[in-house]
């Protein structure tokens, strides 16, 4: 009986750290991604590159700077936005996750796109479905929303259809 039990015991055992011995490793096997920035993008993609340049979110690190910016955050008790971590979380990319990018060229294709130094060859590239593997992002609107809420002081409301028309850098189809 005491046999039958412990070797009841010993199996739960071993599957138990089998399942946390897996659960470990694929995490482990979930890459974390480096970015590389803007610069390394507009290399091969120049006429996006040309297009970003115009838009809002190439001059979102720079907005952080206007009287506007320093009224709202002194509203809210922040003294320079450009040093505020409540304030770079949207306006520049990647802030805070340690992985190095230039802050000052605002949002970048890498806040949309995924973080590229995995991607970014023309090897990959040419795949695009290897280049997802290496963490490409083809946004949707979900991607915009992590932004566009109410958790911005100046938030009215967002429509993805307008916003994408303002930023679009497709180039024609044939
Ligand atoms: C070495 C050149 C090169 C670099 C660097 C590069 N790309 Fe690409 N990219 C390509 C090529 C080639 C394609 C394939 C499509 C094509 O032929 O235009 C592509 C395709 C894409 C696509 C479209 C995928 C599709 O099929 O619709 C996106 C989005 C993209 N790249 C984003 C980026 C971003 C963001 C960066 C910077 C992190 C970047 N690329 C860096 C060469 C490059
Ligand atoms: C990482 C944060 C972030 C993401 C993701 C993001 N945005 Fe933005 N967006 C901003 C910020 C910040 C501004 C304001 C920049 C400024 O004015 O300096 C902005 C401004 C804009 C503007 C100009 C707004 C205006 O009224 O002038 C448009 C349009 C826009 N975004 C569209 C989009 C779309 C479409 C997506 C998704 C495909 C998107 N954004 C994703 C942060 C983001
Ligand atoms: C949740 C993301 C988010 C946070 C946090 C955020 N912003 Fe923004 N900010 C945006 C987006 C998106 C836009 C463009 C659309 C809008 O106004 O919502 C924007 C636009 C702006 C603009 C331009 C508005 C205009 O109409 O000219 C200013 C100025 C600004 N933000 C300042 C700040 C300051 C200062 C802080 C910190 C106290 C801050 N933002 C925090 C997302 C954010
Ligand atoms: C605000 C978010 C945002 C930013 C910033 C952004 N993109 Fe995009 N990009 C998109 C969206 C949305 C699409 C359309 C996705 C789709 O068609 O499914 C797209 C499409 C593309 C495509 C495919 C174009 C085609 O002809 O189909 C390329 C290439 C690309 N982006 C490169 C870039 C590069 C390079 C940068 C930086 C210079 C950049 N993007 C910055 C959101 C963004």
């Amino acid at each position: 009986m005491n046999c039958v039990k412990n070797l009841w015991l010993a199996s739960t055992v071993i599957l138990v750290s089998l399942f946390i011995f897996y659960s470990i490793s694929s995490s482990r096997a979930m890459q974390i991604f480096e970015y590389t920035g803007v610069k390394k993008c507009a290399m091969c993609h120049e006429a996006q590159h040309a297009v970003w340049s115009q838009s809002h979110h190439a001059k979102a690190f720079a907005t952080l700077g206007t009287d506007k910016a320093k009224e709202i955050g002194k509203q809210q008790g922040i003294e320079d936005p450009q040093k505020s971590g409540q304030c770079l979380k949207c306006h520049v990319t990647g802030y805070g996750d340690k992985r190095k990018i230039i802050e000052e060229y605002g949002i970048q294709c890498e806040s949309c796109h995924g973080a590229g130094k995995g991607y970014a060859t023309e090897k990959i590239m040419k795949n695009l479905e290897l280049s997802k593997e290496k963490g490409l992002i083809m946004p949707t609107e979900a991607v915009c929303k992590e932004c566009h809420n109410s958790g911005s002081p100046t938030f009215k409301s967002f429509n993805f259809e307008k916003a994408f028309e303002m930023i679009k850098h497709q180039l024609a189809k044939k």
